[in-house]
Formats: structure tokens, C-alpha cells, sequence
């Protein structure tokens, strides 16, 4: 019985080491149309990375907005990228087409030591299922590192 309980901390201790840039089980955010819409941006044809054309709104969680108020983020604090396509009309007008990534950043200084205290994760179409960060963030965390005197970030303000 004891010795059993003894495995079973041990299991746990080293689960909790691997898992330190495990970013699979970052949920979906289910709500966060909802959120504090911080602002809104185009990526216009010939923006570099090609992948992130398109027109994008950026959302902050109550504890991400309240973060952006005080300069520290709470742990579980969340920002939303929501990126759609676009397509243009004849008469100069860029329309919202469909969408391609719903992207996340969330706060855990404890969970994500390696990438600025932030877990990242995207979903692909906006498909809570379709997960696409495999390598921990280390590819999202690129390029936010110059960001470090804003916690990484590159909304500012509220
Ligand atoms: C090519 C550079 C680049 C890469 C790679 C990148 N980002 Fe970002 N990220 C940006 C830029 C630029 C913004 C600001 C967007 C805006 O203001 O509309 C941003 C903003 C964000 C935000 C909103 C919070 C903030 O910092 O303003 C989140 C969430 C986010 N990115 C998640 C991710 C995730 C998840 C990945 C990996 C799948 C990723 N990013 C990879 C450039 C990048």
C-alpha cells in the first residue's frame, strides 16, 4: 500500500518534468469571441510569413486585459489571434473569408519556463481538434522573444 503510493509520487514527479513544454493539452478557447477585443489587424499580400495573410483580431482574457493594466500576467491568463482569409472586391474592399487559425497564448510561468512563461497552441480552421503546435511553442516563441521587455507580447496598452 505504501510502497505503491511511494511509485506513484515518483510517476508523478517525473510526469511533471516531461510535460513542462507539453502544449497538447492547452484547450481550445471556447469563448473568447467574447472577450476583450483588443484590436484588429490586415496582413496584406506579400507579408511575411506568406501563412499569416489575412485579417486577424486579437482578443485578451478578463485576467490577460487585467494583465495589460497592471504589467503581470496571472497564471491562466489568455490571448486569442482569430485569422481569417480575405478576399477583395472590385471596388477596393477587403471581405472576411474563411477562417484559418484560432491561435493561443497562455500564461503558466511554472508549465512553460522554456518560451517566456507562455504556453502556445493553434488550431487550424478554428477546429478545437486540429492542434498544430507539435515543438512546445519553441516556433511560435521566435518570434515573440524580441518582445521580452513586454512579456513577450506584441499587444501593448489595454
Ligand atoms: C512570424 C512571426 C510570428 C510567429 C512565428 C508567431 N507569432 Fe504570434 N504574433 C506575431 C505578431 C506580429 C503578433 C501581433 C499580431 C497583431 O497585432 O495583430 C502576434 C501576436 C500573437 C498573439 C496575441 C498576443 C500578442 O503577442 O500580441 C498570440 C496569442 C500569438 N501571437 C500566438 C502565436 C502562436 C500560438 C504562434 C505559433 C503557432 C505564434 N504566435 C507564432 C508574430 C508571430
Amino acid at each position: 500500500m505504501f510502497r505503491t503510493l511511494a511509485i506513484a509520487i515518483t510517476l508523478g514527479g517525473a510526469g511533471t518534468a516531461l510535460a513542462a513544454q507539453d502544449t497538447g493539452q492547452i484547450p481550445f478557447p471556447e469563448d473568447y469571441r467574447s472577450w476583450h477585443h483588443h484590436h484588429s489587424t490586415v496582413n496584406l499580400d506579400g507579408h511575411e510569413p506568406a501563412g499569416n495573410v489575412g485579417i486577424q483580431h486579437v482578443y485578451a482574457d478578463a485576467a490577460a486585459l487585467e494583465g495589460l493594466k497592471s504589467g503581470k500576467f496571472a497564471k491562466g491568463a489568455t490571448f486569442a489571434v482569430d485569422r481569417f482569409a480575405y478576399s477583395a472586391d472590385g471596388n477596393h474592399s477587403l471581405s472576411q473569408a474563411a477562417r484559418k487559425v484560432v491561435a493561443v497564448m497562455v500564461k503558466d510561468d511554472e508549465r512553460y519556463p522554456e518560451t517566456g512563461g507562455w504556453g502556445f497552441q493553434a488550431f487550424k480552421g478554428g477546429d478545437p481538434n486540429a492542434r498544430a503546435v507539435t515543438d512546445g511553442g519553441i516556433q511560435c516563441f521566435s518570434c515573440h522573444i524580441p518582445l521580452a521587455d513586454n512579456d513577450y507580447l506584441f499587444t501593448r496598452g489595454q
